[in-house]
């Protein structure tokens, strides 16, 4: 049997009126089935979302054939309550979303190729979404936030600084040269024993913890630009456990709160450090007028103490700061249905020969720090 987890705030489902743009959105990027709808002036009727961390917690990590077979499994019922919880019919339906990157490619495709099977089927227009572009968009379904804006995108697979100027512009200032920040936060959280959801495990830990336990690095801060680095700090806990288990092995349980604490903490420092060179960057590049606003974005988003942190820097730095609700961090259909309302405004759909991308920067001009080659930049 599974478990539909339903994560809206209550007051969200409301009737819609006529001749609103309603738009489904479809999300299997990585371990997470969800389909969503929401209108085009921002009612979300509908955000379903199936999370299979039960199916690859045997394996310390999200196994991609096991997500792709999962997606298939789940994506039937998901778009069946979809409807049901919106109330709506298909034919009330004015365009499908999927996500066509980047991503595991298998899953990529279960939702794509649903997705495009339905437009046929229906006669909907067909809108291939970046999943990037979906977290990058999304402060502006649940705020009044107009562009161009400052994004800091912090997911399991990404950390990237980003000018976003407009619904299809995107300017990258920074990026990780290793690791991405949810990835630091699941490798450390693996390292600590805390299992899987990796970011979330170790944020818990880490709130009954003392920070200042352990000196752990900080890669990179203090540097000029604003890229990330994070494998450093992550071997660097490695090398602390390694020598606590001379001595104390299993690792006392206060032990590991106080390295969850540390390694949170190092992390927070480096995402702070990074931005404010790109506020500096920001304002030379965009010239965003009086009242810049600075948003955050993606799953790690959603931890207490980074946005805490990050909010703080821009109150000091004459930024607006916005977090979207921890709902719309991880990983959800309505942030994909969300960003094929706003690409339905300003441009045409996609045709059904779309083919599903693991590899898609949001800015293609810019020069890949990593996993360059045939199949284009990874981060
Ligand atoms: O955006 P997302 O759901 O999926 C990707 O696009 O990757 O982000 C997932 C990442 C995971 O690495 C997860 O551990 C991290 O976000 N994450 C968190 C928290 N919630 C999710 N990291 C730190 N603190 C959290 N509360
Ligand atoms: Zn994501």
């Amino acid at each position: 049997m599974y478990k539909v987890r339903k994560v809206l705030p209550t007051g969200y489902y409301t009737m819609v009126k006529k001749n609103e743009q309603i738009v489904l959105g479809i999300e299997t990027s990585c371990d997470d089935t969800a389909v969503g709808i929401v209108t085009g002036n921002k009612k979300v009727l509908a955000n379903e979302v199936y999370n299979q961390v039960t199916e690859h917690a045997p394996y310390g990590g999200v196994v991609p054939e096991i997500a792709a077979r999962s997606h298939v499994e789940h994506l039937d019922h998901l778009l069946a309550n979809a409807l049901k919880t919106a109330g709506l019919k298909w034919h009330d339906i004015d365009a499908i979303a999927a996500t066509a990157g980047p991503g595991l490619i298998g899953g990529l495709m279960v939702g794509m190729v649903s997705a495009k099977t339905l437009c046929l089927a229906l006669g909907k227009p067909f809108m291939a979404i970046n999943h990037l572009a979906g977290h990058a968009l999304s402060p502006r379904l649940v705020a009044d936030i107009s562009f161009p804006y400052l994004l800091l995108l912090i997911s399991g697979g990404h950390c990237q600084l980003i000018a976003v100027e407009g619904v299809d512009k995107f300017k990258r200032l920074g990026t990780t040269i290793d690791d991405a920040a949810g990835e630091a936060f699941d490798k450390g959280a693996k390292l600590l024993g805390l299992g899987i959801p990796g970011g979330p495990n170790l944020e818990k830990a880490a709130k009954e913890g003392n920070a200042e336990k352990f000196k752990l690095p900080r890669p990179l801060i203090g540097t000029s630009g604003c890229d990330f680095s994070f494998s450093g700090l992550k071997t660097a806990l490695l090398r602390e456990v390694t020598v606590i288990a001379n001595q104390e092995k299993p690792l006392k349980n206060k032990t590991i709160q106080d390295l969850a604490a540390s390694y949170q903490m190092a992390i927070a420092d480096c995402l702070v450090d990074r931005s404010k060179n790109a506020l500096e960057m920001y304002r030379d590049l965009v010239a965003p007028g009086p009242n810049p606003t600075f948003v955050i974005a993606g799953g790690v988003a959603a931890n207490t103490l980074i946005r805490r942190r990050i909010e703080t820097l821009c109150e000091k730095n004459g930024f607006g700061f916005f977090a979207p609700p921890s709902w719309l961090c991880t990983d959800n259909g309505a942030m994909i249905a969300w960003a094929g309302c706003e690409r339905l405004g300003n441009s045409t759909p996609d045709g059904l020969d779309f083919t599903a991308r693991a590899r898609w920067p949001l800015d293609e001009a810019s020069t890949p720090k990593i996993g360059h080659g045939k199949r284009g930049v990874k981060v």
